[in-house]
């Protein structure tokens, strides 16, 4: 008998919701009486040109993005995007402000500085990016071609919980980790990303939301399969496209739409993430990594008092089918990635084994 599924609290490649495991099986020989699985098809064909449209219009409905921003998939997931954005944008005044408020949001600064001068805007370095920098606190270049920050910085598990205001420079966000987990106001910014691998789908891709006028300003040498423009233009087919990651992304957005969409991923992030923080302020063992204004939705930080008990924890907690939870090397202790197809009763099973494990140490 196959053993049954664990509660995957990995930080991406992540759970994905069962019934769109489930619908993706039933489909995989053969899609829609097509006769082949999705893998199979040409991406030039009616039939996947069918699933690519529904798609993206669902990705748009969900996000409700306005008619002045483009939906494209591109390759290379997140970290293409690191050097895609600066490649892109930068051109405009050759300046770029950069929020660094973790691991990626830092990669993301560095490979800038290839194509133009990236300021730094703030840095939250100092205190091992515990905390999110405070808008009085960014130091804003007036004539930046776009700011960048990481949204929800998966690593130290926290969130940025405003907009920042950078007036009349796009705002650059790299949401990987908190996409689709809440409603959020496109108009706002100039683009947003991310790799799908934790809300969205199978990694191997990044959604990208871009305001249209943004689009077209690349450097001469940029690559055309790095090409905002060219991406635009070509509807994401440029070349073959990821039509497998697409297709499943299609399934998890009507999941997503089914379950009542933004606002109802909203409540249930809320849900999940206050079990889990509210045990934490209680406990006598255990404590959060970040600051409690600063805390992630999405990715948990959290350690007891020694590094020996930590790894004792995740070792029982896999035992337990609570798995994944080991934290990044950066911060230690754990992590718990509680992302939108986390059932509630992980949560829950995970905070009961937390509540075991303190009692008996
Ligand atoms: C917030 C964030 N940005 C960027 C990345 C890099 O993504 P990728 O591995 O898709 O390049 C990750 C990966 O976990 C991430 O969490």
């Amino acid at each position: 008998m196959a053993q049954e599924r664990v509660y995957n609290f990995s930080a991406g490649p992540s759970v994905l919701p069962l019934p769109v495991l489930e619908k993706a099986a039933s489909e995989m020989t053969n899609f829609e009486g097509s006769g082949m699985s999705v893998m199979e098809m040409s991406h030039r064909s009616r039939v996947y040109q069918d699933i690519f449209d529904e798609t993206k219009s669902l990705l748009k409905e969900l996000l409700n993005v306005p008619d002045t921003h483009e939906v494209i998939f591109m390759q290379g997931g997140a970290t293409f995007q690191f050097a895609a954005v600066p490649i892109n944008l930068i051109g405009l005044t050759g300046i770029a402000d950069y929020a660094v408020t973790g691991n990626f949001s830092g990669l993301a600064a560095k490979e800038a500085k290839k194509y133009g001068t990236v300021h730094i805007a703030a840095s939250t370095e100092g205190c091992n990016h515990t905390r999110i920098p405070s808008q009085e606190e960014l130091e804003l270049s007036p004539d930046a071609s776009y700011f960048h920050y990481c949204a929800n910085n998966t690593i130290f598990g926290t969130e940025w919980n405003y907009v920042p205001d950078t007036g009349s420079v796009p705002l650059v966000s790299d949401c990987s980790s908190n996409i689709l987990s809440c409603p959020i106001d496109v108009s706002k910014y100039g683009l947003i990303y991310a790799g799908v691998q934790k809300n969205m789908a199978p990694a191997g891709m990044a959604a990208v939301i871009i305001r249209r006028d943004l689009a077209g300003h690349q450097l001469p040498f940029t690559p055309t399969i790095m090409d905002y423009k060219t991406t635009i233009d070509k509807d994401s087919m440029y070349n073959t496209p990821p039509t497998y990651n697409i297709y499943m992304l299609g399934l998890v957005l009507k999941w997503v739409k089914q379950l009542g969409g933004l606002a109802a991923m909203d409540e249930l992030r809320n849900v999940r993430s206050s079990m889990l923080y509210d045990f934490l302020d209680g406990s006598q063992l255990f404590h959060g990594c970040a600051q409690p204004e600063a805390r992630s939705k999405m990715n948990v930080t959290f350690r007891t008092a020694s590094d020996e008990l930590d790894a004792q924890f995740v070792k029982e907690a896999s035992s337990h089918g609570l798995v994944n939870l080991k934290g990044h090397r950066l911060v230690g202790g754990m992590r718990a990635s509680i992302y939108n197809a986390m059932p509630v009763e992980g949560v829950e099973k995970l905070v009961s084994f937390m509540k075991e494990f303190e009692l008996a140490h």
